[in-house]
């Protein structure tokens, strides 16, 4: 196509949207099978539109660990790079095109704080006999390699539920890091009654916690909590009922738990997606989950007669995952064509070997 022929020197050094798709698209077709991009469904659709595969956590690590490709590109986030590395072979390379793409829920939690709960909790019981360590994909790479050498796993929005039957099978008790709505949200599902999950505030001695709070806990967790899905309230699915009674309301499992109980599905993204995409012709649905998915449901399914609304009557985007923008992408692949790998994701060996042993028992359950 010959457009690539000088090779972007910064990201910000392109003003023209479509000189810029069109240079993605030379630079992807140079690279061929050497390069695969995963896209998670909260990219921006201008990113979203060059993903070779797109899906939500769970989709898109089985996707890493299977991918032949030299380069996979991950437009998500930070801890979606990382896993991709973990997960691929010794000799693939795993790239985000921003570094700055984190996730703030993944940086509630971070590994001096759960050793110290860890610590902590050992003054009243032992944890390594008692507790199965649970962290969410949504973390950093060595919290999952704590979780790998203390017996415990790894889970995401869709098998979250299937990971703590698990865990339960393995210790009568779960710490659940980092997100406090997932664990209480599966954990209700499974008949958990609310006082047997404690909240573990990481600023505080013991997490605030009595020792009877803790012995009588089936479930501690983490106090984090991800700033996009508590911006869902009940009182706004009340508010749309009330114009139109007949709306299925979705929501993803990071959302509290009295909206998901409000809620007629929970799910991950792509369970959203399916439900939707199933769905009979001419239904109206109010979705609790990352505006640009939202938008493009909505897009999609317009045609169908179906009517997808946002849950939120303010834009809450994910900030970090809209930091992954066309000229961001542009640069990371003009400079893979020159040989010269930008923003590579590395996980020390040392670190990758015990996550890898969480991530495989997820994988396996
Ligand atoms: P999914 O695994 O459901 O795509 O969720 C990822 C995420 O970060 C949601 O906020
Ligand atoms: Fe993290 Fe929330 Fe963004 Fe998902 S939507 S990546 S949990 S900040």
């Amino acid at each position: 196509m010959g457009l690539a022929v000088h090779k972007l020197e910064d990201p910000f050094s392109i003003q023209d949207d479509e000189e810029c798709q069109q240079r993605i698209l030379a630079a992807k077709e140079e690279l061929g099978e050497r390069l695969v991009i995963l896209g998670h469904h909260y990219q921006r659709e201008e990113v979203f539109q060059h993903a070779d595969f797109s899906g939500d956590s769970l989709k898109l690590s089985r996707q890493a660990a299977n991918s032949q490709a030299e380069y996979i590109v991950f437009c998500g986030v930070h801890f979606m790079a990382e896993v991709a590395d973990i997960l691929s072979r010794p000799d693939q390379i795993s790239v985000i095109p921003d570094m700055n793409a984190g996730c703030s829920m993944a940086d509630m939690a971070d590994l001096p704080k759960v050793e110290k709960a860890w610590q902590e909790l050992s003054t009243i019981l032992n944890p390594d006999e008692t507790i199965t360590p649970v962290t969410y994909i949504n973390s950093a790479a060595d919290l999952k390699g704590f979780c790998g050498r203390h017996g415990g796993i790894v889970c995401t929005s869709t098998n979250a539920r299937h990971v703590l039957e698990w865990s339960f099978s393995q210790r009568e008790k779960v710490l659940f890091f980092p997100d406090q709505h997932l664990g209480r949200n599966t954990g209700a599902t499974m008949g958990i009654p609310l006082d047997q999950m404690v909240v573990w505030d990481y600023d505080l001695p013991m997490g605030g916690l009595t020792a009877e709070e803790i012995h009588n806990a089936k479930i501690i967790l983490w106090k984090g909590f991800c700033s996009v899905h508590q911006m869902f309230r009940p009182e706004q699915i009340d508010r749309f009922k009330e114009m139109h009674p007949e709306t299925k309301i979705i929501s993803h499992p990071e959302s509290s738990y009295e909206v998901c109980q409000k809620s007629d599905y929970v799910g991950s993204t792509e369970y959203i997606i399916k439900t939707i995409a199933e769905a009979e012709p001419n239904t109206r649905w109010l979705v609790g989950t990352e505006l640009n998915l939202v938008n493009r449901l909505h897009e999609q399914f317009k045609g169908e007669g179906k009517s997808v609304h946002f849950m939120s009557p303010t834009v809450c985007m994910c900030s970090t995952m809209f930091r992954i923008d066309p000229p961001h992408l542009l640069w990371t692949l003009e400079n893979l064509l020159e040989g010269n790998v930008v923003n590579q994701i590395k996980v020390d060996e040392s670190v990758a070997e015990q996550a890898r042993l969480a991530l495989e028992r997820m994988l396996e359950v």
